[in-house]
């Protein structure tokens, strides 16, 4: 059996629908803070919190648990510059919280949602797994302190981690029935297709004065079925009795906010305005990863690995759910 924390938001939501598509027997644990319990569907539900430690040992017995995939904390860079209380509390404390219960209960696996932004700001080349992880977020560091204690973990306790480190999750589940609800929305493609449906005057570019092909910054888009079958195949190499490891997940290719807000005027067909405002703190230029060491180890390879195709299946959910999961 399966523990998803954070299993109730985005990413969470869709690794947990496609582990059960396999198959797989999964408990979704949340605390419903910024996740959806419409997300979650028929699977098990538990609400709590990752600070629960009683909770955690207490559920992992009742369903047996034999792995975790750890996916609860906040993740907006913004608000973890203004607030780093909140995001140490929660993603750094919770977190430990979290391997003690697992500790307490005998689980052994974890794979874990670490992200781009523990690599900072790198230069326009392909980021590897052994680019330098120099934070510029609060964000950023506390997801390298996590992938630091699992690693001590690892070496005194011998719990088992896959660290999977993202760079911008997109898209949503084909079926068109989950998908991105952020409250307020910060991520660009939701924020451009709100503009697409009129729910916003128009989408306002982060600067145009980088040092990148058009000026406005590049990132790496991976469809979120993609990120989710980079667990299921992680959480397998584990129980195969694979060793600690870590692995970027990206498809790339890196593409230009200019190019994004194109590319969603041409599957949407609507002439979405957009216009030029001040940078946003924070930003690295460019973000693009070698997911080569995933591909190469694990077998795993992007199916949805066109822009047009990640826009056209957030366009799906984003117009027939104008308002996310609020009916
Ligand atoms: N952007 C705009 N206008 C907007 C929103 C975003 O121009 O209204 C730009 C941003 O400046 C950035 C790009 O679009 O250049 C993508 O921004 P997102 O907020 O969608 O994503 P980020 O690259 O900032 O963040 C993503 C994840 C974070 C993670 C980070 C790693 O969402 O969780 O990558 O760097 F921490």
């Amino acid at each position: 059996m399966i523990l998803v924390t954070g299993g109730a938001g985005y990413i969470g939501s869709h690794t947990v629908r496609e582990l059960r598509s396999r198959g797989a027997d999964v408990v979704v644990y949340d605390n419903l803070v910024t996740g959806h319990i419409e997300a979650v569907g028929s699977a098990p539900f538990v609400k709590g919190d990752i600070f629960d430690k009683e909770l955690l040992v207490k559920t992992f017995a009742e369903y047996k648990v034999d792995s975790v995939v750890h996916f609860a904390a906040y993740s907006l860079v913004g608000e973890s510059m203004s607030d780093p209380a909140k995001y140490y509390r929660n993603n750094v404390a919770g977190t430990l919280s979290l391997l003690d219960a697992m500790l307490e209960a005998g689980v052994k696996y974890l794979v874990f949602s670490s992200s781009a932004a523990t690599y900072g700001d790198t230069g326009d080349g392909l980021i590897t797994e052994d680019s330098p992880q120099r934070p510029t977020s609060v964000y950023g560091q506390t997801k390298l302190m996590m992938e630091q204690f699992m690693s001590d973990y690892d070496k005194a306790y011998g719990m088992r981690y896959v660290a999977l480190r993202y760079f911008n999750a997109a898209g949503a589940h084909v079926s068109g029935e989950i998908g991105e609800a952020h409250k307020p929305e910060s991520h660009l493609i939701p924020i451009i297709l709100q503009a697409a449906l009129g729910q916003r005057s128009h989408i306002g570019i982060f600067g145009d004065d980088y040092p990148t092909r058009d000026g406005t910054c590049i990132r790496d888009y991976i469809h979120i079925t993609d990120l989710a079958d980079a667990h299921i195949r992680a959480l397998d190499y584990l129980k195969n009795g694979g060793k600690s490891t870590y692995y970027n997940l990206g498809n790339g290719e890196g593409f230009s906010v200019k190019e994004v807000i194109e590319t969603a005027r041409r599957v949407t067909g609507i002439d979405i305005p957009a216009r030029v405002e001040g940078r946003r703190p924070g930003d690295p230029a460019t973000l693009v990863a070698s997911s080569e060491k995933i591909k190469r180890e694990l077998g795993w390879k992007p199916r949805f690995d066109s822009l047009d195709e990640i826009v056209a299946s957030a366009w799906k959910w984003h117009s027939t759910h104008p308002h996310g999961f609020e009916k």
